[in-house]
């Protein structure tokens, strides 16, 4: 298997423009940072909690009852699961690289007198957290921003009870394989790209995106120690836009 690998100060290179270039999303509005609905929030107040990445509901038997529960927001900033997750009683932390994602939190935190730990902080080192010290992991769409997602799956176990549980979405590797070329009959996508892709190898701008492969996020799930037992896709409106959803467990320490 391919992997990318570089050396500390690389990784930290990488990391450095990534906050840079969510930031600068963040600036120009794109549609994933918008926060809550006042309508949502009241109704994970009063007992009616809907969570979801892009349009992909979290199934409610996945989250279970989250009051009291100490929940981690996983790259996770922006104002949306964060604050839905406090008003349906859970004690919440977000973990996000980018502090203007953050900075959305904090205002929606602040609107409805809600207490939410905000960290600004690196998915790839939790070192910040105990072992054990999470009932829950929600972790929107991000490891596209990551070269190494092992790192990551390791650090979700350990900062884990155990019985614990890890909700991610990420995006399938159809997303990075194909290009599209246009022709006289309205174009066609052609699979042109192996997987694992980095963004960087393929254009010179400064946006920094990874595609895996499924055995990546899988089997580095599996091979940090978790269960799998919950799987979905969500398919967005264009035909390379398939994302997936996947719930795994913590049963041993
Ligand atoms: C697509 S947004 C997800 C958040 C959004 N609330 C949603 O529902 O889709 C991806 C988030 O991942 C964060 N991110 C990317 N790389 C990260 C890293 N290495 N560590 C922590 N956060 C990271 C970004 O700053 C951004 O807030």
């Amino acid at each position: 298997m391919r992997r990318f690998v570089g050396d500390e100060s690389m990784k930290k290179d990488i990391f450095l423009q990534v906050e840079k270039n969510i930031d600068a999303l963040v600036d120009n509005c794109v549609d994933w940072t918008e926060g809550a609905a006042a309508k949502d929030l009241q109704d994970a107040r009063e007992g009616r909690l809907r969570l979801k990445f892009f349009e992909k509901n979290i199934p409610q038997e996945w989250l279970g009852d989250i009051r009291g529960k100490k929940v981690l927001c996983l790259a996770g900033a922006g104002g949306l699961q964060a604050p839905l997750l406090a008003c349906a009683g859970a004690e919440v932390t977000v973990v996000d690289l980018s502090g203007k994602m953050l900075e959305k939190d904090r205002e929606v935190a602040a609107l409805e007198n809600l207490q939410i730990e905000l960290v600004k902080g690196n998915m790839c080192d939790l070192s910040m957290f105990t072992d054990g010290c999470f009932d829950c992991i929600i972790n929107p769409p991000s490891f596209m921003y990551v070269p190494e997602p092992a790192v990551v799956f390791g650090e979700c176990f350990r900062v884990l009870k155990q019985g614990g549980s890890f909700i991610m979405m990420a995006p399938s590797p159809v997303n990075y394989m194909c290009d599209y070329i246009e022709d006289e009959n309205g174009g066609y996508y052609k699979a042109v790209h192996e997987i694992p892709f980095c963004s960087k190898e393929h254009d010179d701008s400064d946006w920094i995106e990874y595609g895996h492969s499924m055995e990546t996020y899988l089997g580095g799930m599996l091979a940090a120690g978790f269960v799998i037992d919950g799987y979905m896709e969500c398919q967005l409106e264009d035909i390379t836009e398939l994302y997936f959803m996947v719930k795994g467990e913590k049963t041993t320490k």
